[in-house]
């Protein structure tokens, strides 16, 4: 557990806006997997954290890697993941990706009967299954819905297994992956019974790989004894794909209060936004906070970042403890995920340092940015 003068002390060496992350909580989450899902095999899913001392981490672990890009296949390897390590998925693969996995002799996950066709020779493959199915979830982050970009329709799959065949290709199970931070843990039996229902289709298969998506309040116990469930219909090995459960609590973004104001509603202006948290903005998503100023009264504020769009916000009607001052520290919880993943240059802003609190102290994980690199393409 970070401490206020943990924080307070990771500011004031290496500034803010900062990302820490606590080793002990990566550990703690991989834990509460492995218990759950006892005999799966977990791939980590690069997209939510790809910083390589985590990957490393994750690697030393003994986990998989789930890739989506040529550039987070190069980080797995990078860390030292072999071919039988890594899975290859995206829905628009590259030649450079396929190029890639077949040099790894990697797992591609098929998301459309026509990538048979783009496939390097003899390659091994888990098909991704669009169930067709409401989530509950944002639209942005439901993939297993009929209407999402991803996966191939049930009815597909009969030819799509005999055109893998006939091309010499080695069918090794089903893939679904239903979204992401889903809310009602029935979306998880629901998809996954209807996966269960394809084993007339497919006969035995050696692989069930059933994603990730779970929320951080997740039962997993629950999700786990369904996925199990489904993965012995066929007979399978059971695989799951999480991200965001096993680094979004581990991490925060720490924030210095810039001050505050009141137009038609009162705010608390952050020196991080948009640029170092997108997910308010883009899903609506809603991070708790930890202020690191204490007081007797409270004040509701919309907490605004930097940036000059409206939108830049991180949160909306924010109780905090009253009497701000310039300088202040706050920490954006949950966001170990999909935060530094998704931080972005807009404003010319340099991506923040991220800091690990290991073995009691810190450790400089990836440095601050400075303007010049971020123009240095560009000269
Ligand atoms: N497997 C596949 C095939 C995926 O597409 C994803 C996430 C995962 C596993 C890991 O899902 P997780 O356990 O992290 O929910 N940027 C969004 C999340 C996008 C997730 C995309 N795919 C966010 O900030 O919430």
């Amino acid at each position: 557990m970070l401490t206020d003068a943990h924080l307070h002390q990771a500011a004031a060496i290496f500034g803010t806006p900062l990302y820490v992350y606590d080793a002990a909580e990566l550990d703690a989450a991989l834990e509460r997997v492995r218990d759950a899902f006892t005999d799966a095999r977990i791939w980590y899913a690069i997209k939510a954290n790809p910083n390589l001392t985590i990957l490393r981490r994750m690697q030393a672990a003994g986990l998989g890697f789930e890739c989506v890009s040529p550039g987070e296949m190069a980080r797995a390897e990078k860390v030292g993941a072999a071919g039988e390590q890594i899975l290859v998925n995206g829905p628009a693969k590259s030649d450079a990706e396929y190029e890639a996995g077949a040099r790894l002799g990697a797992t591609f996950i098929l998301d459309r009967p026509s990538e048979v066709a783009l496939l390097p020779p003899g390659s091994k493959v888990l098909i991704r299954i669009n169930p067709g199915l409401d989530v509950s979830t944002h639209d942005h982050l439901a993939t297993g819905a009929a209407g999402s970009k991803f996966g191939i329709r049930p009815d597909d799959l009969s030819a799509t297994m005999q055109a893998l065949r006939q091309a010499d290709h080695s069918l090794r199970g089903l893939h679904l992956h239903i979204g992401s931070s889903v809310r009602d843990p029935a979306d998880f039996g629901a998809a996954f019974a209807r996966i269960a229902d394809l084993r007339a289709v497919t006969g035995a298969l050696e692989v069930l790989d059933v994603g990730g998506g779970w929320g951080l309040d997740a039962d997993l116990h629950g999700i786990a004894a369904r996925a199990r469930a489904a993965a012995a219909a066929f007979g399978a090995q059971l695989w799951v794909e999480p991200g965001r459960y096993l680094v979004a609590r581990a991490g925060m973004l720490l924030t210095r209060v810039m001050g505050s104001k009141s137009t038609g509603r009162d705010f608390t202006l952050l020196d991080a936004g948009m640029t170092e948290l997108l997910r308010p903005m883009l899903y609506g998503a809603e991070h708790p906070v930890r202020a690191l100023w204490h007081a007797e009264g409270s004040l509701v504020s919309d907490l605004a970042g930097p940036a000059c769009e409206s939108g830049d916000l991180l949160g909306r009607d924010v109780s905090l403890p009253a009497g701000a001052v310039r300088g202040d520290l706050l920490a954006v919880l949950d966001a170990g995920a999909y935060a530094a993943a998704m931080s972005s240059n807009y404003l010319t802003r340099p991506r923040p340092a991220e800091a690990l609190w290991d073995a009691q102290e810190w450790a400089l994980i990836r440095r601050r940015e400075g303007v010049e690199e971020i123009w240095a393409a560009e000269e």
